[in-house]
């Protein structure tokens, strides 16, 4: 199989979340995938253990993979070799991975924090660091892709502080990288129904949605497609806002 080139996809174990379906839609346009997972942190969450849906996301033709911990400061290197071994020279890189068990100002204390951080901002920079440094021209493009959120998250407030971190993360890292050929870019999928949101509170988003509903998995997942194709190549420290106008229009 003559594949357009070899990406690494974090945080996509979960069906209904959007790391797989990015994982499935690049598998579709011809990409040969490393996708990587954290099942313990599923199964602490709400929507429970998860590991069936590891294997029904191999089965996916061009998808290999691994599980790694990112509160590891090793494991983006030993996931790199893993993956390179696998699917030769990594031509992309899509941070969906995250750590939100939520939490507000006067819940999380400094060892809360700290995990968060870990996940969310040393993960995704190491990544990226391990990307840009064993990234060669000769493999194509070089794409990174991130995902935040959006501003107030009332709540979540470690989560917002991560999700902070990595915008301006990225917009540096794409400085960096723009003469490098390597282009990187932030996206806000928006409220997404990935199992978080009861059917009184989707009912209430969508709406105040100028659309009319609220995101789905694929929404986002097209926007990665288009920033890894060879027409998404002249956006670069952008953060995308994937919502139906949600976050500049919401209806009161
Ligand atoms: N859903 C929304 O409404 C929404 C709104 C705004 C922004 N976002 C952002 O969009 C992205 C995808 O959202 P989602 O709802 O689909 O995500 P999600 O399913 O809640 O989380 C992504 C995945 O990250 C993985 N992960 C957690 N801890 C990890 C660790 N220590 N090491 C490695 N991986 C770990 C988890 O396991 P697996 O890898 O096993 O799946 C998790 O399922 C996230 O970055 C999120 O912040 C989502």
């Amino acid at each position: 199989m003559n594949y357009v080139g070899a990406v690494i996809v974090t945080g996509a174990s979960r069906r209904i979340g959007i790391g797989s379906e990015v994982v499935r839609q690049l598998a579709a346009d011809g990409w040969h995938v490393f996708a990587t997972w954290w099942t313990p942190y599923d199964a602490a969450m709400p929507w429970g253990s998860n590991r069936d849906e590891v294997d029904e996301l191999l089965a996916v033709p061009g998808v290999v993979g691994m599980q790694a911990d990112l509160a590891d400061p090793n494991a983006p290197a030993a996931l790199f070799d893993v993956a390179v071994a696998a699917v030769g020279p990594i031509r992309a890189l899509v941070n969906v991975h995250t750590y939100d068990p939520g939490g507000g100002l006067e819940e999380i204390d400094a060892t809360d924090l700290d995990r968060h951080l870990a996940i969310n901002v040393r993960g995704t920079y190491l990544l990226c660091r391990e990307f840009a440094s064993r990234y060669t021209p000769g493999s194509g493009p070089g794409r990174i892709v991130n995902f935040l959120s959006g501003p107030p998250l009332v709540g979540s407030v470690a989560y917002a502080i991560s999700k902070g971190a990595v915008h301006w993360m990225t917009l540096s890292i794409a400085g960096e990288l723009a003469a490098k050929g390597i282009t990187v870019n932030a996206i806000n999928p928006g409220p997404t129904d990935t199992g978080w949101m009861s059917a009184e509170l989707k009912t209430r988003l969508a709406k105040s949605n100028p659309i009319g509903r609220v995101s789905e998995p694929h929404d986002a997942a097209n926007i990665v497609r288009f920033l890894l194709s060879e027409d998404g190549g002249w956006l670069t420290a952008q953060f995308l806002q994937s919502d139906g106008g949600f976050s500049q229009l919401a209806v009161p």
